[in-house]
């Protein structure tokens, strides 16, 4: 493994010893930031952005320029492997993620390609390179992907937040079909996480955003069995590197989660940090959890939200702190600063070691 200058982050997600509790957030470069809407302007819509590695590269070490962070994400979306699958994605203004070519069906699922990640996203490689270059020996890069559930969805339903109808009646009615379109993606993935591996990054993460709105035993079936054979496959071609899951509105999954072998798990604000503690944290580390709405409220208040957040979780190592989602596009950049010092700031004490 690279010898890095800052290895709380890999340090925390291996729950080792750390002097301060290793901080990033989810979509942290993102619209919030004016330098990352500027660079926005120079490509001609999100996923151009995607294709460009330097440009990716240019965004990504934006929030690490403004905040103390102690991890970089690679800049990109989950839709790039159902875009390499060829369902024509397009981003539309106020709406959200597009497909041209849903699946629905069984020809439809049996013609679907398992992309080659050096070939049809090598541009995300390329991306991951370049950055790695520009981080030198500084700081983690994390790579991702969406899990095989969440990627279906968007896959299945043709656009993201709708009632689920479509793949769920697939899912009821066709539980093999569905079975067959996420053991895709899951080889698909699988791949894809290898090859960022390969490329530069450090540490893995899974966005399963939708798993959530599962019922318990569709989850272990739809979701978190084809995340298993992802976390399975890492585990064989690169057993050291961690690999983090995310299940919004999870919180009752988690003992299942940490069965499959992953190393940490991420938290939304809807679990409570020292519960889940107590549930799995002598197995895999936390990361979480703190509600982005959180970030509108005022300095003092973000602190002391900060405050009651790392005493949830207590003293020791084995926590990475994080929004319980993604930060949202009108957050003040100021009240981001505020939170990440605070972390800084009075999480030492939490890491003495008497
Ligand atoms: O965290 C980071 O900084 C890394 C970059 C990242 C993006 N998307 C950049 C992005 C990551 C990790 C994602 C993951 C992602 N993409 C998820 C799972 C994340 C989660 O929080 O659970 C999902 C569901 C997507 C799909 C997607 N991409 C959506 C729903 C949208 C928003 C569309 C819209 O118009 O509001 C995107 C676009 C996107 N991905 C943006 C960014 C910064 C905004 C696009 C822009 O600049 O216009």
């Amino acid at each position: 493994m690279r010898t890095l200058d800052n290895d709380r982050f890999l340090r925390a997600l291996k729950r080792q010893p750390v002097d301060y509790t290793p901080t990033w957030m989810m979509r942290q470069a993102g619209r919030y930031l004016p330098e990352y809407r500027e660079s926005r302007k120079k490509a001609r819509d999100f996923m151009a952005l995607c294709r460009n590695p330097e440009l990716c590269c240019e965004v990504t070490l934006q929030p690490l320029a403004r905040y103390g962070l102690d991890a970089a994400i690679l800049f990109s979306d989950i839709l790039t492997i159902p875009d390499a699958m060829g369902l024509g994605l397009r981003f539309v203004e106020g709406e959200g993620p597009v497909f041209d070519r849903p699946v629905r069906d069984e020809r439809a699922i049996a013609q679907l390609p398992v992309p080659d990640p050096n070939v049809e996203l090598r541009y995300v490689m390329d991306a991951v390179t370049t950055i790695r270059a520009a981080l030198g020996n500084r700081l983690p890069l994390i790579g991702f992907s969406g899990s095989p559930w969440t990627l279906a969805t968007y896959m299945v339903e043709g656009a993201g937040g709708s009632d689920f109808v479509t793949i769920k009646r697939m899912g009821y009615d066709a539980p093999e079909l569905l079975d067959s379109l996420l053991a895709k993606l899951a080889a698909s993935v699988s791949l894809y996480l290898e090859a960022q591996l390969a490329a530069g990054a450090d540490a893995l993460m899974v966005f399963d955003t939708w798993g959530g709105v599962l019922a318990p035993d569709d989850y272990l079936r739809f979701s978190l069995q084809p995340m298993a054979k992802i976390v399975a496959h890492l585990k064989r071609v690169a057993p050291e590197v961690p690999v983090i899951l995310f299940t919004k509105n999870g919180g009752q999954h988690l003992e299942a989660m940490a069965d499959t072998g992953c190393d940490a798990l991420g938290l939304d604000w809807t679990t409570d940090l020292g519960a889940a503690r107590a549930r799995v944290g002598s197995r895999v580390a936390l990361q979480g959890n703190l509600d982005p709405a959180w970030l509108f409220a005022g300095p003092a208040k973000i602190e002391a939200a900060v405050a009651r957040t790392l005493a949830s979780y207590g003293p020791g190592p084995g926590h990475v702190f994080n929004l319980g989602h993604g930060i949202l596009p009108t957050t003040p950049p100021e009240h981001a600063a505020a939170m990440i010092e605070a972390v800084r700031r009075l999480s030492p004490a939490y890491h003495r070691a008497d």
